[in-house]
């Protein structure tokens, strides 16, 4: 907790203020109940009328002091409160974004989200409020105490005989109430995650009419959180009532002490320990002191929550990203993107075993490297270590020689066009989408992409053509449509490695060919690495990879592989025909032949 306060710095000033106005209201807010105890004696004791009204004009001065100190306390604590959350928040930002995947997995998305948002709300609540109790509460109380003492020690002898009291009132409902707080915001994690599923999902709920059953999962999360809550309402929920019995016993006990000894008869000797003036001067001064606990006890249940919240802000702001640039990164390498895997093994940091076993393989510039073999054999897992997505548990990649983890992230990455197994578009228009792969490209850059992803025929068909707009995650293009806009974004950046990952499986056949013999005269030089499921896609690859279960069981050309590798044969059976496989081939060089464009 104490740790985020550093962010207070930015409204240093703005504090220092506050703490002013906060302080001059708590100081003249006491002085109305002593004016009152000397008015009261002044009236009692027959002054003159235009002194009474002196001393009220006075304390109407001290009312509008208090005012002006309460209004321009609240204005700026509002603004510190708000700048803190803002500044926070951004650092989370900031932070999530250099996570790498790893670290990513282990907070996972719904808490990252309630992190960012309410949790940075608990905080700056409690900022919002706390200024001001915390430097309100001590001064009135101390003050109070000290004022009754010097004008009524006996009386003040009966409040202080409540204070231990309102501090046990105080103590039991944290001390219950304290672990709560850290669950709550667990509970919250869960709803959101809950609630997260369920927006994403909605088209498989709605398919498998899970409806009801993710309304039940949502209902369970929902009513947990609200059942902790009320039971931390429930144990706060005394506080107050108990803190206003001891509070009224005090109240009486002090007018009928003073009273009792008065004898029945009024004291208006002011120099007389118990005088008229001075029970009731006391009597406020009780509420202050009162008051002033009772707003001490807020903090029992905004300090503990916001700690709870700190604790989960600062688990995300103080992880150190396991995957971070060298202190001297390479800049120059001679080669034009050779990448090597060297005896690489990678396993998740959850999982029992190895999901990559000593994988060995060169992927030249100008050639084309596929990866082939059945769902989750570790294609993408592979492909993943190139640009640092995660890093490799045992051996080396490199590229151009250079071990990937001697390159900073940035350089690293500009080297690589990466086309994701899940194509996934940001909202804004198909131009703005392109721009991701390269900020400054003009039109022109960006037809040719799309030409050359089999896009350019249904983006030239909108209305507005590059400017149309891009729904959240790409949601108004079809799948097909998504992954070779998401292709072009790879294409325009014409780096030194393009990495494909099951990047064609939506493409039909023709398109498919169409795409790849485009890809052909455009990326010439450059390493091309190829994920795919369907054999037809990586027929003519330069070198074949054949995975299975992790491990590289086969590597070269479709015709030696088909000869040598008995799982690679049964892929390739699976989908086609001994004489479709020829076939395949010819239509292939047909389609090529004819060179029109696709839909
Ligand atoms: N983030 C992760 N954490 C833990 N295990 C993972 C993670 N991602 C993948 N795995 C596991 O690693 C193995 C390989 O997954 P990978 O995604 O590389 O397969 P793949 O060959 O790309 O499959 P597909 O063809 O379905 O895309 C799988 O068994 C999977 O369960
Ligand atoms: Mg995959």
């Amino acid at each position: 907790m104490l740790k985020l306060l550093r962010y207070l710095r930015y409204t240093w000033w703005q504090l220092l203020v506050s703490i002013m106005f906060v302080t001059l209201q708590s100081y003249f807010q006491l002085e109305l109940p002593k004016q009152m105890g000397l008015m009261t004696n002044m009236v009692i004791n027959g002054a003159e009328t235009s002194d009474v009204l002196l001393k009220g004009g006075y304390m109407g001065i001290v009312s509008i002091i208090v005012v002006i100190c309460a209004v321009g306390g609240a204005l700026l604590n509002s603004y510190i409160a708000s700048t803190f959350g803002k500044n926070v928040r951004a650092d989370i930002f900031k932070k999530v974004t250099t996570l790498s995947l790893t670290e990513y997995e282990k907070f996972g998305t719904a808490s990252l989200m309630t992190r960012t948002t309410n949790d940075v709300q608990q905080i700056q609540m409690a900022l919002f409020m706390g200024i001001r109790i915390m430097i309100m509460s001590p001064i009135i109380f101390t003050i109070a105490i000290s004022n009754t003492l010097r004008s009524n020690a006996v009386l003040t002898l009966v409040f202080a005989a409540a204070i231990p009291l309102i501090v046990i009132v105080l103590l039991i409902p944290f001390v219950v109430a304290y672990p709560l707080f850290d669950k709550i915001q667990k509970k919250i994690d869960r709803a959101t995650l809950v609630l997260r599923e369920n927006l994403t999902g909605i088209r498989v709920i709605r398919a498998f009419n899970q409806q009801r059953s993710e309304a039940r999962r949502y209902d369970v999360a929902n009513r947990d959180m609200t059942n902790i809550t009320m039971k931390v309402g429930r144990t706060m929920s005394f506080i107050n009532p108990g803190i206003n019995i001891i509070f009224n016993i005090t109240y009486l006990a002090i007018y009928f002490l003073g009273f009792a000894s008065l004898d029945g008869q009024l004291a208006t000797d002011p120099t007389n320990f118990v005088n008229f003036g001075s029970i009731m001067a006391t009597a406020q001064y009780s509420i202050n002191v009162m008051n002033s606990l009772v707003m001490f006890a807020l903090i029992f249940i905004l300090l503990p929550r916001a700690r709870a919240s700190a604790n989960r802000i600062n688990a995300v702001l103080d992880t150190n990203p396991t995957i971070s640039d060298p202190a001297q990164p390479v800049t120059t390498t001679t080669g034009k993107g050779k990448i090597e895997f060297r005896n690489v093994t990678f396993q998740f940091k959850d999982a029992d075993s190895p999901t990559l076993q000593n994988i060995n393989f060169v992927s030249k510039p100008g050639q084309v490297t596929a990866i082939i073999g059945s769902t989750g054999s570790g294609k993408s897992s592979i492909i993943n270590l190139i640009p640092r997505f995660y890093d490799v548990t045992e051996g080396q990649v490199l590229i151009d020689d250079v071990d990937v983890r001697d390159f900073s992230q940035k350089d690293l990455r500009e080297k690589i066009g990466f086309v994701p197994q899940q194509a996934l578009l940001f909202s804004g228009s198909v131009a703005d989408n392109l721009r991701y792969g390269r900020q400054n490209a003009d039109e022109a850059l960006m037809w040719e992409a799309l030409n050359v992803a089999q896009a350019a025929k249904f983006v030239g068909r909108k209305e507005e053509k590059l400017e149309f707009d891009v729904s959240q995650g790409g949601k108004n293009f079809s799948g097909g449509q998504k992954q070779r806009i998401s292709i072009a974004r790879a294409l325009i950046k014409k780096p030194e490695i393009y990495i494909f990952d099951d990047a064609f499986s939506a493409l039909d056949f023709k398109t498919d060919i169409k795409l790849r013999q485009a890809l052909k005269s455009y990326v010439k030089q450059a390493t091309v690495i190829i994920v795919a499921q369907r054999v037809s896609t990586i027929i003519d690859s330069d070198n074949i990879l054949v995975l299975h279960e992790g491990k590289i069981v086969a590597q070269g050309k479709h015709e030696a592989l088909l000869h040598k590798c008995k799982i690679y044969r049964e892929i390739v059976y699976s989908q086609l025909d001994p004489e479709e496989i020829d076939k395949t081939l010819a239509l292939s060089q047909q389609v090529l032949a004819t060179n029109e464009g696709a839909d």
